[in-house]
Parts: C-alpha cells; structure tokens; sequence
C-alpha cells in the first residue's frame, strides 16, 4: 500500500528521533477501504490491515518519555515491546544501550521500523507476533513494554497473557495506555497473571496532526507491573 508520508522530529525527555509516518491516518484508511462493501467477507480482512501502526499516539508519546527519563538504567536490558507499530518506546531503548526486540502482527510495520532505524542510526530485530496466536519460543525479557495496544475486547486477554509469558520472573511489564474502556479488564487479567501494579499519569501532546500552534495535551496512564511471585 502507498501512503502519504511525513517526516518528525519527537523530542521524548532527553531523546530526539527522526520518524517516518504516515501523513493522514483517515485519508489512509479511507483509501485502503475504498470500493470494498461494508458486508463482505473481504472487509474483515481489510479491516485488520488498518495502518494504525502509522502515526504518532500519544501512549507512544507517555512510554517513549517513560523509558527516556529511565536512562542508564537501561543498558544492557532485555527489551520486548508488543504492538509496536512505529515503535517509538524500542527506538529510545535501543538509545539509551538496551537490548531491544520489537514485535507487531502488520506486515508493513517491519517496513516503517528499518526506515526509522537508519534514520536514527539504530539496529535491532523485528519479530512479527500476533498476540492472539503468541507461543513463546524466544524466552524471557527482563522488560516487556507496549503502548496503545488495549482497543478491542479480545485484547485484555490476548495482551496481558503475551506480555505475561515473556517477562522475566524479576522482569518488569511496562504498558502506557490513554485511559481507552478496556484498560482496568487488561489489569484485572494480570493480576491473574500474579502480576501487582502501579500507575502514574503522564501528560504529553495529544494526537498526530502537528497543525502549528496546536499543543492540546493529553493524560495517557503509565503502568508499571511486576511479579509478586
Ligand atoms: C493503536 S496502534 C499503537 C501502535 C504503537 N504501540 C503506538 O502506541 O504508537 C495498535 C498497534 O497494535 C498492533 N496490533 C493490533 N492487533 C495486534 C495483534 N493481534 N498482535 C500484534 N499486534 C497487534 C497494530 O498493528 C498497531 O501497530
């Protein structure tokens, strides 16, 4: 698919990048869907390759800043983020010396993430993972991280179950998300998990259009999870 791209400077706590993204979300969307019926069989396939992945959220924004301000610690980390889309959080890791993988289910983030890799002079892996279908056979993480990821009903489920069998037993699940209605489901499910939690509330641009002048804000909660056992 070709879209309409532009180019940003991010400034995420000491941490600047370079980002290739898609220019309109909606515009994008719009022309994915153009002339498939609303009740075919082939729109649920569409569906699912919305480009979501393609702009700049602001829980990307809240966790990118989040992992920024956690700096030296970082070095060295083994780092897991799910849903990556731009991955925006796994650019400032791998930054700051962290071990980074970054994972997602489209198949045209990997596509996006080598150009924001050169054009911020990083390398690491790109894994495609489908947290409806995840089985781990990559091991264990001492972070697990993800932002945005919590926006239909079967994610709760889905996400804390894969975030939960990657982190390590000491490890550390960090999930920035803007307050969307499935949020306290996803912490009920890693409870289960065995999993306690702390929030903190971030505020950050709200948002992808970058109209000048425009600097409404946003509060995305930063949730920090560890294993009680
Ligand atoms: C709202 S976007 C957020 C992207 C990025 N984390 C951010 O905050 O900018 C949701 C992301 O989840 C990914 N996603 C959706 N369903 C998924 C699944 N089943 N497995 C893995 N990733 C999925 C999408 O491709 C997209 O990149």
């Amino acid at each position: 698919m070709r879209y309409e791209l532009k180019t940003l400077r991010e400034k995420l706590g000491p941490v600047e990048l370079t980002l290739e993204t898609i220019a309109d979300l909606d515009r994008a969307i719009d022309s994915l869907c153009e002339g498939v019926d609303e009740k075919s069989a082939e729109r649920i396939f569409v569906e699912e390759l919305c480009p979501y992945f393609g702009v700049v959220w602001p829980a990307a924004r809240a966790l990118g800043e989040h992992v920024a301000r956690m700096g030296s610690w970082l070095k060295d980390q083994r780092i897991l983020e799910v849903g990556c889309g731009l991955a925006i959080p796994s650019l400032v890791a791998a930054k700051l010396g962290a071990r980074v993988t970054a994972s997602d289910f489209h198949p045209e983030v990997p596509v996006f993430l080598a150009r924001n890799q050169r054009h911020n002079e990083l390398t690491f892996p790109y894994l495609h993972l489908d947290w409806r279908a995840s089985q781990n056979n990559l091991g264990k993480f001492d972070f697990v991280i993800g932002s945005d990821v919590l926006y239909e009903n079967s994610h709760p489920k889905d996400v804390a179950r894969t975030l939960s069998s990657y982190c390590e037993k000491k490890g550390h699940i960090i999930l920035a998300d803007p307050g969307r209605s499935y949020l306290q489901a996803f912490l009920d499910e890693l409870q289960g998990f065995g999993f306690r939690y702390d929030i903190l509330i971030r505020n950050v641009l709200d948002g992808h259009n970058d109209r000048a002048g425009d600097r409404r804000t946003k509060e995305v909660f930063v949730i920090s999870c560890t294993s009680q056992s």
